[in-house]
């Protein structure tokens, strides 16, 4: 069921056609509380109220014209002032293809550059999302040129991939900010784990490295983050035990979940300590990000289909 629904997610023809279908757009809704910044500021409001960090993503990925790439930037950078006026902190979570990496690495590099100075000047994050493997090494690079230059930037590696603890060693003294996630495509046997036990494995070892090298006071003035992107809270809670058996307190593991997703887990998880951030996506190119999402949770089908009912 996975590997159908991230091949339907792939599809030129079901991308045209799926979201055109009213079940699919009002089931879509779960995950997203609407297409325009304004549902994705009124949903983000009551979770800031209560504590949370909040970052957002505008969906969107493998754009095929410059100009869409900077019409883009644009639209962070009006986000960016609309938060800034309405007195709320927001990072940001980019797709490097959304801005540009299949057309122009250097075009991207700059948009990148750009609003890691605007976001760094309000006090936010600016997070590279990480995309399928061919992206993973051009997306360290830009990874690594920004943080020359900027302290607060964040990437997003893979459990998943089996090259990642060598990824996570190579930016190490950088101090990084690492959102560490499962990975949500559909990738083969020879470069990732593709049974759970063996993912939530990796997963953990690589969290407890992660956590080792962002403890430091020093680590996190130099802009070091230890996050878990992650709805499995069990495992966090795993990993917590033993990074406080390391003396590692749990406010150094930071949770982020999706909008929508185990939101009452990641109170939960907040109330006991760790502190939680809710990345809100928003936008009308939404198909290949909901067919990931069903991936992750095949039963989410049932919940798609359930909105033809009458
Ligand atoms: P797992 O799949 O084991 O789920 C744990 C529990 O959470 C499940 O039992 C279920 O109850 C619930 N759950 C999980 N997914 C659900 C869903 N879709 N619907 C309903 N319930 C669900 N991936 C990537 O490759 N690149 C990226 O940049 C990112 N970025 C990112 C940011 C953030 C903040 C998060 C939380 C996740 C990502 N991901 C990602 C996605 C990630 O790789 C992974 O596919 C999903 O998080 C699902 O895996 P879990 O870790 O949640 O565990």
């Amino acid at each position: 069921m996975r590997t159908i629904l991230l091949w339907m997610a792939r599809n030129r023809t079901l991308r045209e056609r799926l979201p055109r279908l009213r079940f699919v757009r009002q089931a879509v809704r779960r995950f997203m509380p609407g297409e325009d910044p304004d549902s994705a500021f009124a949903a983000a409001a009551p979770l800031a109220e209560a504590g949370q960090g909040i970052l957002f993503t505008r969906l969107g990925e493998n754009l095929t014209e410059l100009a869409e790439a900077d019409e883009v930037a644009a639209h962070y950078r009006s986000i960016l002032e609309q938060a800034a006026t309405l007195g709320r902190p927001i990072d940001l979570s980019v797709k490097p293809t959304q801005v540009g990496l299949d057309i122009d690495a250097e075009a991207c590099f700059a948009h990148l550059d750009d609003l890691a100075t605007r976001i760094e000047a309000a006090g936010s994050w600016l997070w590279l999302d990480m995309e399928g493997a061919p992206y993973v090494d051009p997306t360290l690079d830009l990874y690594e040129r920004l943080k020359a230059q900027h302290r607060n930037v964040g990437i997003c590696l893979q459990a998943y991939l089996r090259r990642t603890p060598a990824d996570l060693h190579r930016l190490l003294p950088i101090a990084p900010a690492v959102r560490l996630v499962k990975g949500a495509y559909d990738e083969p046997a020879t470069i990732a784990y593709r049974t759970r036990p063996e993912v939530d494995a990796a997963y953990q070892a690589l969290a407890l490295m992660l956590a080792e090298a962002a403890r430091t006071d020093e680590a996190q003035q130099r802009g070091a983050r230890c996050a878990l992107g992650t709805h499995d809270s069990g495992l966090v809670e795993r990993i917590a035990t033993f990074t406080e058996a390391a003396a590692i307190p749990r406010d150094r593991l930071e949770v982020h979940m999706l909008f929508g997703i185990r939101a009452a887990e990641l109170r939960r998880l907040a109330a006991d300590g760790f502190p939680a951030f809710t990345l809100v996506a928003y936008g009308n190119y939404w198909y290949p990000w909901y067919m990931r999402r069903l991936a992750e949770r095949p039963a989410n089908v049932l919940f798609a289909l359930r909105q033809l009912l009458p």
